[in-house]
């Protein structure tokens, strides 16, 4: 781990570039209001998506702010130095993502009624968009080989710790009917199922209509091409695309490209450890 960056919060890796002291006490303090709704993912779950899903539903199909605001402002991070910055510019309800486990969430979240959309991908292909991404981003180190970087996963010695640990806070969370748990692989599959699935959770009642033109911003090849969510504002430097485009592939089981059987074998025992008695059912093999 090379030093200045990264730090440390409550033993989680965050990367500087976005994260201070600062911004960790600001999460922390944030004043969450009723309406608000929270994006929740480990890294590489999805979501740039849903940061361009979740304002359309809010607006009932209104492209002005994917086509206008860059997803970072758009749907901020609550624990990133942008956030203070750009939070009185966000109109009600509020759209906020966030990569915290749920014990660090701030602690106004707990007392509200905010609504809270938490995506799983699986872990093998999370880890997979994760190397590429590292290879791609010039502030986190280098992933080494993919043999090192899963011995780095499976250890949580990567953002935001554990993958087991952080599905395992949420799926725990005492939030009744203000969470709604969805998966990647379920997005990818029904797309406007999820939109309709969101809309009820929501209470956003959307049209088919709406949810049709929906679901075609938010198709993964508009995605790519739209400014505001691929990440092109990054100056190559930062994130260079020609390594890895940041919206790389956006499907299901690329693992299968990269894990040997011997790799795959040892991961899955890993994780199903350390999933064991959880009510999770997830399409492991897709
Ligand atoms: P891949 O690297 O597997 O392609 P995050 O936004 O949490 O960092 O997650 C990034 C992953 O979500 C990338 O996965 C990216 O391509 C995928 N993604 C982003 N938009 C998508 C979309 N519209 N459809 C499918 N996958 C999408």
């Amino acid at each position: 781990m090379s030093s200045g960056r990264y730090l440390l919060h409550h033993g989680l890796l965050l990367p500087t570039v976005a994260h201070t002291k600062e911004s960790l006490k600001y999460a922390q303090d944030f004043h969450v209001e009723d309406t608000d709704v929270f994006v929740v993912t480990y890294p590489k779950s999805g979501t740039t998506w849903m940061q361009e899903i979740i304002p359309l539903v809010l607006n009932g199909g209104d492209l002005t702010p994917v086509q206008t605001i860059p997803n970072w402002d758009r749907v901020p991070w609550l624990e990133e130095t942008r956030t203070a910055l750009v939070v009185d510019h966000l109109t009600s309800p509020r759209a906020l993502a966030t990569h915290l486990p749920y014990q660090l969430m701030p602690a106004s979240f707990f007392s509200s009624k905010a609504k809270v959309i938490y995506v799983t991908r699986n872990p093998k292909d999370v880890m997979v968009s994760s190397y590429h991404f590292h290879k791609m981003a010039s502030f986190l180190d280098d992933p080494g080989t993919f043999e090192e970087f899963m011995d780095k996963f499976l250890k949580g010695k990567v953002l935001f710790g554990k993958w087991t640990d952080h599905v395992k806070s949420w799926r725990h969370a005492d939030l009744g009917d203000r969470i709604l748990h969805i998966t990647y692989e379920e997005m990818n599959q029904d797309l406007h199922g999820a939109l309709r699935r969101f809309s009820d959770f929501l209470g956003c009642n959307l049209s088919e209509e709406a949810i049709d033109g929906i679901a075609h911003q938010c198709c993964f090849n508009n995605m790519r091409k739209n400014s505001m969510s691929n990440y092109s504002l990054v100056p190559q430097n930062i994130m260079d695309s020609s390594k890895s485009p940041f919206l790389r592939k956006g499907i299901s089981g690329d693992w299968k490209n990269h894990f040997s059987p011997e790799q795959e074998a040892q991961f899955s025992s890993v994780i199903a450890a350390e999933m064991e008695g959880e009510s999770l059912s997830f399409p492991w093999d897709l």
